[in-house]
């Protein structure tokens, strides 16, 4: 059985009382128990967030991690740092991190392993740019973000890996991909899983669609047959939003 899951990156969003408020606005729902659910605020607010839901089933995760052990890099934040807060899962590859930071292959994939090795969960983020949607390249574009990075893990640390297919394209735009286009593309993520590391690890890995994902299309995405939740970003700002899209993962 795969895990259902929902989680929101709420991205450089929120200061400490927006951050607490919004926390306080989501424990006032209920959560279904077989969904996974995980927020990621901002890293000044991780160990707070944590402590405020110590007794709750909602999960603190970060939305990024360096890709170096410790030492001369300042600003950033390690692995073992993270967990030293009781950090479990990071969020790795986000578009943004690709498109802002310059985060290429070879820094994804020392990320993937500083992490993998130290315990820390990955949600592996990555999705083909429109144009090469429309130069019919999306799946070419998909197996080599894939095949550069996570799919070089070694098989012993898949059980600690989420994947989450987000179309650059749909991220933030409003315009989501279709759940047909993002079945057909979650089918080809497990197939390209299933060829390296065999049929166990391929059904048992979630596949998260994300991408302007909103109450009103979730039900839909969330349906199809390699779907196994989303990675929400705008939606994941509003606490009656959120609640609704992961209501809608529920089969409960
Ligand atoms: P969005 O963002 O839901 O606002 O499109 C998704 C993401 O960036 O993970």
């Amino acid at each position: 059985m795969r895990k259902k899951i929902v989680a929101g990156n709420w991205k450089m969003n929120n200061n400490f009382n927006e951050t607490e408020s919004l926390i306080k606005d989501l424990i006032k729902f209920s959560f279904p128990d077989d969904v996974d659910v995980m927020i990621s605020p901002a890293f000044p607010f991780l160990k707070s967030s944590i402590d405020f839901l110590s007794n709750h089933k909602i999960e603190v995760i970060s939305q990024n991690v360096h890709n170096k052990e410790n030492g001369a890099y300042t600003g950033e934040v390690s692995v073992e740092m993270l967990r030293s807060i009781g950090i479990k899962k990071t969020l790795i590859g986000h578009s943004e991190r690709r498109t802002y930071f310059n985060e290429n292959d070879s820094i994804l994939s020392e990320k993937i392993k500083l992490a993998s090795q130290n315990g820390m969960e990955i949600v592996f983020c990555f999705g083909e740019q429109l144009d090469d949607r429309k130069n019919r390249n999306h799946f070419d574009k998909v197996k080599s973000q894939l095949s550069n990075t996570i799919l070089k893990l070694d098989k012993n640390y898949w059980d600690k890996v989420i994947l989450a297919y987000e179309p650059v394209w749909a991220i933030g735009t409003g315009e989501n991909a279709s759940p047909d286009q993002v079945q057909e593309m979650h089918n080809f993520i497990r197939n390209c899983i299933d060829k390296n590391y065999g049929k166990n690890i391929s059904e048992t890995t979630s596949i998260l669609y994300g991408g302007s994902v909103k109450p009103s299309n979730a039900s839909d995405i969330f349906s199809k047959d390699d779907v196994d939740g989303g990675l929400i970003g705008g939606a994941s700002l509003n606490a009656d939003d959120f609640h609704k899209i992961v209501i809608s993962n529920s089969s409960l």
